[in-house]
C-alpha cells in the first residue's frame, strides 16, 4: 500500500503505537506536555542533525517518526513503557547505542541522522493517512 491510514482516537496521553507503512514502523507517540517541552526546549546548536521540534511535527501532541535507527537500520526501543529510552526520553537502539530525543531527533551515539519523519496528513482530528 502507497499509503496507510492510522486511528488514534484511542490514544492515551503518553501512549505509542507503532504503525506499518510500506513494510517500515512508524512509531505514532502521544507525547506528553513535558515531552513536548523538552524538544521544543532543545538549542540546535546541540543537535547533531540540527532540526527545530516544530519543523518535525504537525500537530505537537503527535510526533510521528520512521521506527528506523540512521546509523545500521535497527528498531529503536522506546515504544513500551518497559523499554530504555535512553537519557533523551525518546528512543534508544539496541544495536550501537544511538540515543533520540522527544522529537526523534539523534543525540548521542553513532547514527547520523535524525529518526525520518514521512509524509502525512490528518484526514481527520485523530486519524492520519502516512504516505
Ligand atoms: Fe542503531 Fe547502530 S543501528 S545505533
Amino acid at each position: 500500500l502507497a499509503s496507510t491510514e492510522v486511528d488514534l482516537s484511542a490514544m492515551q496521553v503518553g501512549q505509542a503505537i507503532t504503525a506499518i507503512w510500506r513494510g517500515k514502523p512508524v512509531f505514532i507517540r502521544y507525547r506528553t506536555e513535558a515531552e513536548i517541552k523538552a524538544a521544543e526546549d532543545v538549542k540546535l546548536a546541540d543537535l547533531p542533525d540540527p532540526q527545530a521540534d516544530k519543523d518535525r511535527v504537525q500537530k505537537a501532541q503527535w510526533l510521528i517518526v520512521v521506527g528506523i535507527c540512521t546509523h545500521l537500520g535497527c528498531i529503536p526501543l522506546g515504544q513500551k513503557p518497559s523499554d530504555p529510552r535512553g537519557d533523551y526520553g525518546g528512543w534508544y537502539c539496541p544495536c550501537h547505542g544511538s540515543e533520540y530525543d522527544t522529537s526523534g531527533r539523534i543525540r548521542r551515539g553513532p547514527a547520523p541522522k535524525n529518526l525520518l519523519v514521512p509524509k502525512y496528513a490528518f484526514v481527520e482530528d485523530t486519524k492520519v493517512r502516512i504516505g
